[in-house]
């Protein structure tokens, strides 16, 4: 945990901005795998462990902004609990590590919601995205568990938005504690890009990086040969000369931060000139897109810039032709790059995403696209000092988008069609780094990763 002032600092930023009403923030319970006892590895609340801070299942924080008081619900731990567990501190000390004084067990969470309730208080919660917690929700609100969601507190959500949106100091250490990370499994899974070898043996290698140096990692690890396919988590190919593996891996450190890498190695570590023509053309799209952020430029523009660059490589080799402008105005180059240049990353790997894209990412003013391709945008916003974001372009043969484009003679203007086949066996490409936004510019975080050709090379041999 941070030190406890951290926690009540947030909070009292949190009461300052709501002013009245309770802020019900239910922790997460145990998730069971295929028997009760028997559960998925913890994963903590991350709005829980940003205002609470609290590692552990079976809890439940409260914010009463009129009062001014900070509760913690929990049980303290009994003999067949210490038996089981060993022993455990109780709730009262683990309260005091978030600043927190007045406790109480789970069961007077009821109480306390229920007399809100009678005195018509509002009573603000998040959207919750496990059942367990819409099953709590909806029995403490007397509400139907399965529509909980769309009852949840849109001051309370635009609020919490405001403050995970501006990294702290000591989250920007974290964040790149977490890269620091995930430069040992991108630089193992280069390694260990050879023919012959498993994906699934690189997959293991890296994930067990991430468990031992961190809280393991922020996502399941995309690794494939087939990269075409954007979030592949099947591990089962043998590597071949010829093809090349997209690694798409971040890790948490213990404090739940992430981080979010991808590289794009060719099998046996030497590119081939198809290869190497592709990549430079994302390379160009990453570092221009990177070299472009700052306060007040919008995530949408840069998104636009990368997929112009994408659409110009792709001119140049020949597979584009026409107006590289126009063809991005009309999203031709969507069959390269069928997504978004990046999201927010912090406690979550895609920050805050529970609490719905769109009011992370748009607003009144900016509405979401509905155009293939831009549609998938997460963030279409200005950047501000604080934020953190991954710069992820990509270009992709999808064999089965291609070719239902080509039956239907889409955008043939600016698509040649017929010189695709001979990259079909590159699969995809993506080189994603995750920067910060600072006053005067940006930060690519964490130790680099190897990633022009030169530096990919020189990896692998
Ligand atoms: N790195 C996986 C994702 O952004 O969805």
């Amino acid at each position: 945990m941070f030190k406890a002032e951290v926690y009540t600092k947030r909070r009292t930023r949190l009461h300052g901005i709501m002013k009245t009403g309770l802020a019900l923030f239910p922790g997460n319970s145990e998730a069971p795998m295929n028997y009760p006892a028997n559960t998925y590895h913890f994963r903590q609340d991350s709005d829980f462990l940003y205002f609470f801070g609290l590692d552990l299942p079976g809890f439940a924080g409260l914010m009463d902004f009129d009062s001014g008081k900070d509760w913690i619900f929990g049980n303290d731990a009994d003999m067949d609990d210490i038996i089981w567990m060993g022993p455990q501190p109780s709730v009262r000390e683990l309260a005091a590590k978030c600043g927190i004084t007045n406790t109480a067990p789970i069961s007077k969470l009821e109480e306390k919601v229920k007399d809100a309730i009678s005195k018509r208080r509002k009573v603000h919660f998040l959207p919750p995205y496990r059942g367990e917690n819409k099953m709590i929700l909806g029995s403490l609100l007397n509400e139907n568990p399965c529509k909980i969601k769309t009852l949840a507190s849109v001051n309370l959500i635009k609020a919490v938005i405001s403050m995970r949106s501006i990294k702290e100091k000591v989250e920007i250490e974290e964040i790149e504690k977490a890269v620091d990370i995930a430069y040992d499994m991108h630089v193992t899974a280069m390694k260990m890009c050879r023919q012959g070898t498993s994906e699934q043996d690189i997959f293991g290698a890296i994930e067990g990086i991430a468990l031992a140096k961190g809280g393991g990692t922020a996502f399941p690890i995309i690794l494939s040969v087939n990269g075409q396919t954007l979030h592949n988590h099947a591990h089962g190919n043998i590597l071949k000369k010829g093809r090349m593996m997209v690694t798409d891996a971040g890790a948490e450190t213990n404090l739940h931060y992430s981080s979010d890498i991808t590289r794009t190695t060719p099998v046996g570590g030497k590119f081939n000139q198809k290869q190497k023509e592709i990549y430079e053309i994302v390379l160009k799209a990453n570092t221009e897109a990177i070299k472009s952020t700052g306060p007040g430029k919008s995530n949408r523009d840069i998104h636009l810039m990368a997929c112009r660059i994408i659409a110009a490589g792709m001119k140049d080799i020949g597979m584009m032709k026409g107006d590289v402008e126009e063809a991005v105005v009309k999203g031709a180059h969507a069959l390269f790059m069928p997504h978004g240049l990046g999201h927010m990353m912090g406690l979550d790997v895609h920050d805050m995403e529970a609490l719905g894209e769109n009011y992370i990412g748009y607003s009144d003013d900016v509405e979401r696209s509905d155009q293939f391709g831009l549609a998938f945008l997460r963030f279409a916003l200005p950047y501000k000092p604080g934020h953190v974001f991954t710069i992820e372009p990509g270009c992709y043969f999808i064999p089965e988008l291609i070719n239902q484009w080509k039956s239907e003679g889409k955008f043939k203007e600016f698509i040649n069609y017929s010189m695709i086949d001979k990259y079909m066996s590159i699969g995809g490409i993506r080189i994603e780094d995750n920067v910060l936004i600072t006053e005067k510019g940006h930060k690519v975080l964490g130790k680099p990763i190897p990633k022009t050709v030169k530096e990919v090379e020189a990896v692998c041999s």
